[in-house]
Parts: structure tokens; C-alpha cells; sequence
């Protein structure tokens, strides 16, 4: 799998990729990242990627030309038989969620995301370039790159040795029909807080009985 991020902030995305379980995953070459800086795709010298909204209103809204010029050059890179889907971050789409991005880590071998800034994007994009519209949640964020990462980090997680244990995928929230269950670790007391009795006796039934019984929702 290969994540291909399009923004006019590529620092932003970067230092996240070196990180964690993610970092690691990127390093073992269990799956690539690629990030493009929308203002290489302009074709005019101050390098425009933005341009007053037609019919008036405030603030500026992303060019579609930039956009379509970095999706033909990223498409144009891959190979015949390799599928590839276009994601436009916005806070218009539907909510993004584990099922989807299952369904996406199977069936494509490249994500490319736009992350849309200022007004928001033409909406030529969205219509005739994108293949999907998807937001993080409901609320409006400064721009689509914290929402290209989150899809790109829920996505990695379900890649095939990105997690050091597949156990914990199983057991993950929203990977099931059920939560997973609390965690604990040393201290057995902190302050007056204590950990649950049960999980420190080594009866692996009743460890097993106490945690299915606490894999709740908490709203
Ligand atoms: C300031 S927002 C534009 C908001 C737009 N005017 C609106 O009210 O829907 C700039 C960009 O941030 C991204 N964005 C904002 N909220 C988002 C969300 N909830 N999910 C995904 N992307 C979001 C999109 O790429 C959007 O084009």
C-alpha cells in the first residue's frame, strides 16, 4: 500500500511518519509514503494555489488545475493493473470509520488524499476528480492534512505486520462486534487507586470473564 498525500504543508505530515508503530511500519516497507507540495503542480510563476470565491464571500478557495495536475502525475506513476482511489478530506463527507477503511487497505493498492485549505476546494474536485468525499468527524478542522493523517494512521494499523502483535488488532475497538476491555499496568496501587484484584491472580477464565464483561462504551 502506498499513501500519497497532497498539501501545500508537506513538514506537517512528515515527522508523524517516523514515529511509533507507524514509523516503524513505514522503515520495514510494509507500506510507502508519498507527499506532494501542491504549489510543484502550479503552472503560473507566483506559484497560485488559491483564488477568490466566484460569486463573492470571504477568505479563498484551492484552484482545481494544481490539484488535477498532481493527480495526472501520480496516476500517470503507477502501474496498469495497480488500483488507486482519490480522497478529498472535507468536512462535507461522509464520516470516515473503521469498516471504510478496511474495506479501502483490501481493495487498493494507493490512497491519494487532498487536503483542502482556507474556504475549502473548488468543487470541480470533488465532482469530477475525487472518487470520495470523506470527513474525520463533525466539526470543521483548518485543514485536510490532520484528517489525511488520521485516515492514513487508522488505515496503516491494518496492514499486515504494521502492529508488532496482530493479537492486539483482534481484540481492537470497533475491529468487532465489542470494545476492548481496560488496561492496567505497575503500579498494583497508585495513590488509593487500585487495580482490579482479579487481573493480578492469574486465573486466565476469570481474567477472561472480568474483561469481556468490561468491554463497555463509554458515551
Ligand atoms: C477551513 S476548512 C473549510 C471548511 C468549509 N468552508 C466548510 O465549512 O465545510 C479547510 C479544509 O479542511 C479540511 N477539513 C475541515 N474539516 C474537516 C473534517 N471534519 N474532515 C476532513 N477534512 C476537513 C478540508 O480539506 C477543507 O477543505
Amino acid at each position: 500500500m502506498t499513501f500519497h498525500i497532497i498539501t501545500i504543508f508537506p513538514e506537517i505530515i512528515r515527522p508523524y511518519f517516523s514515529k511509533g508503530v507507524i514509523g516503524m511500519g513505514r522503515e520495514k516497507g510494509l507500506f510507502d509514503l508519498k507527499i506532494y507540495n501542491l504549489r510543484e503542480f502550479t503552472t503560473d510563476k507566483h506559484r497560485k494555489v488559491d483564488d477568490t470565491p466566484y460569486g463573492g464571500g470571504p477568505g479563498m478557495v484551492m484552484k482545481v488545475e494544481p490539484i488535477f495536475n498532481c493527480i495526472q502525475a501520480i496516476k500517470d506513476s503507477l502501474a496498469k493493473k495497480e488500483k488507486s482511489l482519490v480522497i478529498l478530506t472535507s468536512a462535507r463527507g461522509k464520516v470516515f470509520n473503521q469498516k471504510k477503511a478496511k474495506k479501502l487497505v483490501d481493495k487498493y493498492q494507493h490512497l491519494i488524499f487532498i487536503c483542502g485549505r482556507y474556504e475549502g476546494v473548488d468543487q470541480r474536485v470533488a465532482e469530477f476528480v475525487a472518487d470520495k468525499e470523506f470527513s474525520i468527524g463533525k466539526y470543521v478542522l483548518s485543514g485536510g492534512e490532520l484528517a489525511a493523517l488520521v485516515m492514513t494512521d487508522v488505515c496503516a494499523r491494518l496492514i499486515e505486520g504494521v502492529l508488532g502483535n496482530e493479537e492486539s488488532l483482534i481484540s481492537e475497538s470497533y475491529n468487532q462486534e465489542e470494545f476492548d476491555y481496560p488496561v492496567y499496568t505497575k503500579p498494583e496501587q497508585f495513590k488509593n487507586w487500585l487495580v482490579p484484584k482479579v487481573l493480578l491472580g492469574g486465573n486466565h477464565g476469570e481474567i477472561k470473564k472480568w474483561r469481556d464483561k468490561h468491554r463497555v462504551q463509554k458515551n
